[in-house]
């Protein structure tokens, strides 16, 4: 259809399955094992529901935001998502380009097809990027993508931290991955297992045995970035990247690829938020946080941004919508998947009672059902 009737962000999905590769869809839409935890993502946002405030004067809402310190037009970032030119020829300079129209960060992957330096020479000047970090085996590789990106500007480095071994994603495997060009130039090795599905040919330099004790090393080699936990699943999780001097955590549970069963990052948002505060790493106004919380999974809505950064977020990560979008329409896609996103905040804010971010606090939302059985 054309891109005017496309009026949310499930209608790319609708769309990419029925017109992207196999292969592609395989590895996008796929979950680990029976894909509870991939649907329990989005289904934890129908168990919270709004306490909405009138009289408040929403004429002019405002819903820009900063993350880690770096302005942003809205609460939601595009996350990384490995292997782009699975989705669309040009790959994730589409997700790029769309962002610097509309002054959204993204989050660069470590596997992506494009190339790194790609990504960075397709940023506008000024555009803010961030890097999202598998730790290979090989430090001395690890450190040189540290260094080079830094180099290169980006502002903060995300580091994947619930993946030491790829999930199992029988979609996925069932496609037999006919290693791309692509995949080569991501890890620098031509000899995948070809009959393992396109996640596991990609991933196996992923070093296993990382562990706290490392992440000093790698805050060293990335002084000047900030550093955050990507794949945080627990408060006590939270808690120790916290003390171990991290700038924030990524609540996630890798969009329901890794663990079958990990909870959803909304629902144990609230008791991260609690425990952070109480030990004092976050001010008590979202606002104003020292240690910042971000989660994903599972967003298709401006209202389900509103929820999390309502109970404590700073922003959001957005994977599979972005890359649905922009396989099936390429940087005109992604595009409208960030302006219809624009415009279901301008609304949702006024009818809620917010005219600003930090008009949306937690009383605005009722959690009561959030643990329901
Ligand atoms: C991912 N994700 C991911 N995360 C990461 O740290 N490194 C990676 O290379 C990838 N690759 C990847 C590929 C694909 C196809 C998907 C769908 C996801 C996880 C991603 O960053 C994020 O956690 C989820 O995508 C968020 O869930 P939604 O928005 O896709 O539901």
């Amino acid at each position: 259809p054309p891109l005017e009737e496309i009026l949310s962000l499930h209608d790319f999905e609708a769309v990419a399955r029925r017109t992207m590769s196999r292969r592609g869809w395989n590895y996008y839409s796929s979950g680990a094992d029976d894909e509870i935890t991939m649907r329990e993502n989005h289904n934890a946002y129908h168990r919270l529901w709004f306490r909405p405030r009138i009289l408040r004067n929403v004429g002019v809402v405002d819903f820009s935001t900063e993350i880690l310190g770096y302005k942003s037009s809205m609460p939601v970032y595009i996350t990384a998502t490995a292997l782009g030119k699975l989705g669309h020829p040009e790959g994730e300079v589409c997700l790029t380009r769309a962002a610097a129209e509309h002054n959204i960060i993204q989050m660069i992957p470590t596997l992506a097809s494009c190339s790194f330096d790609e990504m960075v020479d397709a940023a506008s000047p000024g555009q803010i990027q961030f890097m999202q970090l598998y730790v290979n085996s090989d430090r001395s590789r690890t450190n040189k993508i540290i260094l080079h990106a830094k180099e290169r500007g980006v502002k903060a480095l995300f580091i994947t931290v619930d993946a030491p071994q790829l999930g199992r994603r029988e979609k996925d495997m069932r496609t037999k991955f006919e290693g791309t060009a692509s995949a080569q130039q991501a890890t620098g090795k031509d000899n995948f297992r070809r009959d393992q599905g396109a996640a596991r040919a990609i991933s196996s330099f992923i070093d296993p045995s990382l562990n706290w004790t490392d992440l000093g090393e790698l805050m060293e080699a990335a002084k000047g970035m900030k550093v955050i936990l990507k794949g945080v699943q627990c408060w006590e999780d939270a808690v120790r990247a916290a003390e171990a001097g991290c700038d924030g955590v990524v609540l996630s549970n890798h969009g329901g690829r890794q663990l079958d069963f990990a909870p959803s990052p909304l629902a144990i948002l609230p008791s991260v938020v609690s425990a952070l505060q109480s030990r004092g790493f976050m001010s008590r106004h979202p606002s104003q946080p020292k240690f910042e919380i971000f989660v994903d999974g599972g967003v298709r809505r401006a209202t389900d941004v509103l929820k999390a950064v309502a109970l404590g977020a700073t922003a959001v990560g957005i994977g599979r919508p972005m890359i649905y979008a922009m396989s099936t329409y390429g940087q005109e896609g992604v595009s409208k998947a960030l302006q219809i996103l624009k415009d279901e905040f301008e609304m949702n804010m006024r009818l809620l009672g917010a005219p600003t971010m930090a008009d949306v606090v937690p009383s605005m939302v009722d959690t009561s059902a959030l643990h329901a059985p």
